[in-house]
């Protein structure tokens, strides 16, 4: 029997639009496959809504979002702003604005390796092969929300990071259940030798790891966090750590994965789900057309499965992305330089193939 949902479609900005095509072309494809009745509303935020309406995030894009089931989303950002410091309506605020008002505090963000990609990466393969990492990083504290200052004279300026024992218990408790349900490792990031916040931090998951006798607790400063993860990556299960070293780490990360453009992210609080790549909106190769459209079809495949409960429906959409690469297509980002039985291609071509391979 097919399910009812309603999904929210917020391409975004740069590449966000062209990928986020082939995200909610791969949703249809499920949905007339399984028969499921999917219906999509679309709105609008970041840059785009800045010129449309003054407002990074319209009033009109948030109700659309309480009201949906699931949000899939593209890419925030412009050059212009990045360019210009002192704008103070910027892109991004849409994104956090959205992140804070629809309480998704728990991002997750599962680092697979294609094996068809191990080439790809800058890291040796046999550094690479086996890895298998699932990142929960917090994404509404820290000093992405605490308070920001500049003095008058505009020469001081400083952003509070603050975490409240109850951020840090909840996304604490997510991340464990989910290594009880993997390799029931957890590895807790902050930098508690420094940091008051990380010290809480450290303070609060070590009360939370007795709940799970099971699972075996590590905690890691930041700054070793990021050699070990390229140095030995198989030694992570599940990493929990905070929105800023989430931010960095996780990038770095998406080298293990072979290419940003890879990388597919949930994030989940209270309601609904919101499903975007980890990639930004890329403006040098904005509407160029050579944008990988993995990243968004995967996110695709985690609403299905964490908002929708269609594990089948979602496993389906990652074997259509391994075949793909199997047979050897592969986009800019993630062609390797070392074969030649790749063929290179676009966008659009790349997408076709996938929802090829799905019916
Ligand atoms: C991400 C992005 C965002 C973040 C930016 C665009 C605000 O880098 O989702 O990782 O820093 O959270
Ligand atoms: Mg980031």
């Amino acid at each position: 029997m097919g399910v009812d949902k309603k999904i929210l479609v917020i391409p975004g900005d740069g590449i966000g639009q062209e990928v986020t095509a082939w995200g909610q072309k791969v949703l249809m494809t499920i949905a007339e496959n399984y028969k499921h009745n999917f219906s999509f509303d679309e709105g609008i935020m970041g840059h785009v809504a800045i010129e449309a309406t003054g407002n990074p995030l319209p009033d009109e894009t948030l109700e659309k979002a309480r009201k949906s089931d699931a949000i899939l989303f593209g890419a925030i950002g412009h050059a212009k702003y990045d360019n210009d410091p002192t704008l103070k309506v910027r892109p991004e605020q849409g994104l956090l604005k959205i992140r804070k008002e629809l309480g998704l505090y728990a991002n997750l963000r599962p680092i697979k390796l294609f094996d068809e990609l191990l080439e790809a990466s800058s890291i040796k393969p046999e550094i690479l092969s086996g890895a298998d990492i699932l990142f929960f990083r917090e994404l509404t504290g820290d000093v992405y929300f605490g308070e920001k200052k500049r003095t008058e004279d505009r020469n001081t300026a400083s952003d509070l990071m603050i975490y409240h024992r109850y951020e840090v218990e909840r996304i604490a408790r997510k991340a464990y259940e989910a290594a009880r349900s993997r390799r029931k490792k957890l590895c807790s990031v902050d930098k508690a030798n420094v940091l008051e916040a990380s010290r809480l931090w450290r303070e609060v998951v070590q009360e939370v790891a007795k709940e799970y006798p099971d699972v075996e607790t590590e905690h890691m400063f930041i700054d070793n966090a990021a050699m070990q993860l390229i140095k030995d990556p198989k030694r992570f299960d599940v990493v929990l750590t905070g929105n800023l070293f989430g931010d960095i780490l996780t990038d770095e990360a998406s080298q293990i994965a072979g290419s940003m453009g890879m990388l597919a992210s949930a994030s989940v609080g209270d309601s609904t789900g919101f499903y975007e790549p980890i990639h930004g909106s890329a403006h040098d190769i904005a509407g160029k057309g050579i944008a990988n459209p993995l990243a968004s079809i995967l996110s695709a495949a985690l609403m299905l499965d964490i908002s929708f409960g269609l594990k089948t429906e979602s496993l389906r959409v990652i074997k259509a992305v391994e075949t793909t690469l199997k047979q050897g297509y592969r986009t800019m980002d993630i062609a390797n330089k070392h074969t030649e039985n790749h063929l290179v291609m676009g966008t659009e071509a790349m997408g076709a193939k996938v929802l090829e391979n799905l019916s």
